[in-house]
């Protein structure tokens, strides 16, 4: 039998490329979702592409009992952990809102997790922790800062599962912490679908590209950058979904356990990982202005912009050290920014209106 994976948020961007990923890497999936900022489309379309139906939950993580329900019905080996609140402005408008879903949520999680003897976990963390960096590239043993609830929600989370691996070593918890995604599956048929205006740079990019929106506003000429536009380090999301895949591969590989074996009582065994922070970036700097470059060319389209203010908050400079993916996973990013803006504009220009344009 092979391993059971719940994917939280699963519906979402992010997770599902992901499920993809895992699909095509031999593992069974329970996707758990409550649509807050996704659809049922995605789903239908992840269906679709790998050619069979997708076991989907709608739930809150926050819904102890649903959740009891759903490890009591499925042997479920390990967690992948999506689900979550990411718009950094809105984050500072409703505070609460973002610790209560993101750590409260997490909390009811891993209680569940832990009442149903299931100690593994993949979690989306982000480059966020590492607020504004000292040094570049940036690598995993960087001082964690951050200002704003989303970020905090993520560091609180990371010092949470650190302190559960500390206290029980039964626990493998992977923080994955992840640079700028974008991109979409090369079929044009799934990714990133804001509900809004976009507050992230390549969805507004396309969006500009497609003749949705009017123009882009780049926050910022004067940073101590290539260009004096913000730089970062934009990585293609199939490329990250295949770190989740390693990250999993490595917890079994290190517990012993090949994707075959589903007794609950050998997986407990034998752990060596504790908590473990990774970075998945591609560990290049790309500026503002060299990727609204890059997507018009690659589209064909005029990209009007006009530059503003910086945005509060917003670093210079962030890109990755990805040596201790590579050393431990033997995963690296694979895509260029080219690939990374193919697959976002075959993704808009064939879905204009996202999953609505169905
Ligand atoms: P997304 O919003 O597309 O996906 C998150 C999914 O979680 C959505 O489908 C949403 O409906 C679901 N969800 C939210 N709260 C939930 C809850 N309480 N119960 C059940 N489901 C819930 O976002 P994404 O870009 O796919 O991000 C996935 C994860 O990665 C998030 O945790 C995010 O913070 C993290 N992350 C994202 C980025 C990024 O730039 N996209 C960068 C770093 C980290
Ligand atoms: C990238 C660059 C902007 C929009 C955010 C979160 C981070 C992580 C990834 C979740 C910056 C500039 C942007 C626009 C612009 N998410 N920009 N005009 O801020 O690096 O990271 O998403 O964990 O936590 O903070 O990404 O795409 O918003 O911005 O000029 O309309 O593009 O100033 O230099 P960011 P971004």
């Amino acid at each position: 039998m092979k391993n059971k994976i719940l994917v939280t948020g699963g519906a979402g961007y992010i997770g599902s490329h992901t499920c993809i990923a895992l699909h095509e890497a031999g593992y069974d999936i329970v996707v758990y979702d409550n649509l807050s900022n996704s659809s049922r489309e995605a789903v239908r379309r992840v269906s679709t592409l790998i050619g069979q139906s997708i076991e989907f939950i709608e739930g809150d993580i926050r819904d102890a009992e649903l959740l009891k329900q759903v490890f009591t019905e499925h042997q479920i080996f390990g967690v992948m952990h999506f689900a979550g609140l990411k718009a950094v402005g809105e984050s500072v408008a409703k505070p609460l809102l973002y610790y209560n879903n993101n750590v409260s949520g997490t909390i009811t999680l891993l209680e569940v997790m832990a009442a149903a003897n299931v100690k593994n976990l993949v979690f989306s963390s982000s480059a966020t922790v590492y607020g504004d960096p000292d040094v570049l590239p940036i690598d995993e043993s960087a001082k964690r800062s951050c200002t704003n609830p989303y970020g905090q929600s993520k560091l609180m989370v990371e010092h949470m599962l650190q302190d559960l691996a500390a206290t029980d070593e039964g626990w493998n918890l992977i923080a994955l912490r992840y640079f700028n995604p974008v991109g979409a599956h090369p079929s044009g048929q799934i990714g990133e679908d804001p509900n809004d205006i976009p507050n992230n740079l390549m969805p507004y990019i396309s969006q500009v590209a497609v003749g949705k929106l009017k123009k882009l506003s780049i926050f910022g000429n004067d940073y101590a950058t290539v260009d004096g536009t913000g730089v970062r380090d934009f990585i293609h999301v199939t490329d990250l979904a295949q770190g989740h895949v390693a990250a999993l591969n490595y917890l079994e590989q290190q517990k012993g356990l090949t994707k075959d074996c589903s007794d609950k009582e050998s997986a407990n065994k034998n752990s060596t990982i504790g908590f473990l922070p990774i970075n998945l970036g591609t560990g290049k700097g790309t500026s503002v202005l060299e990727l609204v470059t890059a997507f018009s060319e690659v589209s064909g389209q005029d990209i009007p912009y006009q530059f503003s203010a910086r945005r509060a908050g917003d670093i210079a400079s962030c890109y990755a050290s990805a040596d201790k993916a590579k050393d431990l996973l033997n995963w690296e990013a694979k895509l260029s920014i080219t690939e990374m803006c193919q697959d976002t504009w075959r993704w808009q220009s064939k879905n204009p209106r996202g999953y609505h344009s169905a």
